[in-house]
């Protein structure tokens, strides 16, 4: 079994900005509101007439990982895309990425796990190389929210920002990085609280049709909120056991930015300071997939994150799925 390390780490957001205050004049809704149920005050969001994509700002990630690997996308043997907003449903997004940076000796696939997207492709590549058979992985999340966004729905709209983030996975002989627990879970019984209808006929049975909006998100905010305290608690509990480690050897906790009450309920539960329960929601609201690699290049590029560190990664999502991976850097 081969060690997993971390080479490099990137990141992109779009320019554009959208606070409280532009929802405001929008839709009947106010900063204060927003504030006190979400923590969010503003969110990155692209602008299709600029040319941003769910490719353009992976490849933008990729590339700012690449570069802070020191090395090439023909080095890459997989290119991985956790995203909900891939282009198409044919070729993966991936493929379209890979051929962007140059990753000629890669193969390239999709994962559709929701906000979980980019951990699960985590966790995947990490099996992948710590069997041998796969030396160097890029594994990218990108979520262009806003496109799928109801902005007449108040409700789900003042959540959700536009992000990508991408690590270099490269196989180490040094056995003590990479992954020490994982784990990933799905509950498709619960999945009417969470999904994007494609047409009519994919909404269930009790919704009124009158009032569909194919193509948008729809989320059963409370019974997802429900769901997400209860699942996050527990999944960083089994994830802590399983690494036989306790809270208190994490050095930063990096968690899908989904709700800032969420995550101070799940901090407040394992006793965790501040400084090591990292927050961007204020800034970025919830970007799905692209939302733990954001978080992670944050942390590395400003010091708080570096080789050696204990980390753990969670995040739960539409499926409705859940995954994390405590990891030595
Ligand atoms: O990555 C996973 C994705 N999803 C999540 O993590 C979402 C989890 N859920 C949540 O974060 C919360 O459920 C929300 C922030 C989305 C909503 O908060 P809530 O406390 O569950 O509000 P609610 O939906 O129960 O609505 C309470 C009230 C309602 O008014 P009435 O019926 O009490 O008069 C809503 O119509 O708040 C109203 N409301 C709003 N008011 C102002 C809903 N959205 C807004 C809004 N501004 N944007």
């Amino acid at each position: 079994m081969m060690g997993v390390e971390i080479l490099g780490t990137g990141s992109a957001v779009p320019e554009g900005r959208v606070t409280n205050a532009d929802l405001e004049k929008i839709m009947d809704t106010s900063d204060e509101w927003i504030v006190q149920r979400t923590g969010i005050r503003e969110r990155c969001i692209s602008d299709p007439g600029k040319g941003e994509t769910t490719v353009s700002l992976s490849t933008e990630a990729l590339e700012n990982a690449l570069e802070s690997a020191g090395i090439s996308g023909a080095e890459l043997d997989m290119v991985i895309l956790g995203s909900v907003t891939g282009e198409m449903r044919c070729p993966a997004t991936a493929c379209r990425i890979a051929a962007n940076v140059g990753a000629k000796n890669a193969g390239a696939f999709d994962i559709l796990a929701a906000c979980s997207g980019w951990l699960y492709g985590l966790n995947v590549a990490t099996g992948m190389i710590t069997t041998g058979q796969y030396k160097t992985i890029a594994v990218i999340g990108c979520d262009l929210m806003s496109r799928i966004i109801d902005y007449e729905n108040r409700g789900v709209s003042i959540l959700f920002g536009d992000a990508g983030g991408a690590v270099i996975l490269r196989a180490t002989d040094d056995r003590t990085k990479g992954s020490i627990a994982s784990c990933m879970y799905a509950d498709g019984s619960k999945w009417d609280n969470l999904y994007l209808p494609e047409t009519t006929s994919d909404y269930p049975a009790c919704a009124d049709l009158s009032i569909a909006r194919p193509g948008t998100l729809q989320m059963n905010g409370r019974e997802v909120y429900k769901f997400a305290v209860g699942t996050f608690s527990k999944v960083i509990a089994q994830t802590l056991e399983r690494g036989g480690v306790s809270a208190d050897d994490v050095d930063m906790f990096i968690c899908h930015q989904s709700n800032a009450r969420m995550l101070e309920s799940a901090r407040d539960r394992f006793g965790v300071p501040e400084e090591k329960f990292y927050m961007n929601i204020d800034r970025h609201g919830n970007c799905s997939s692209g939302s733990v690699p954001l978080c992670l290049d944050q942390l590395v590029r400003a010091g708080r994150c570096k080789k050696g560190d204990l980390v753990l990664f969670v995040a739960f999502g539409g499926g409705l799925t859940w995954a994390a991976n405590l990891w030595r850097l």
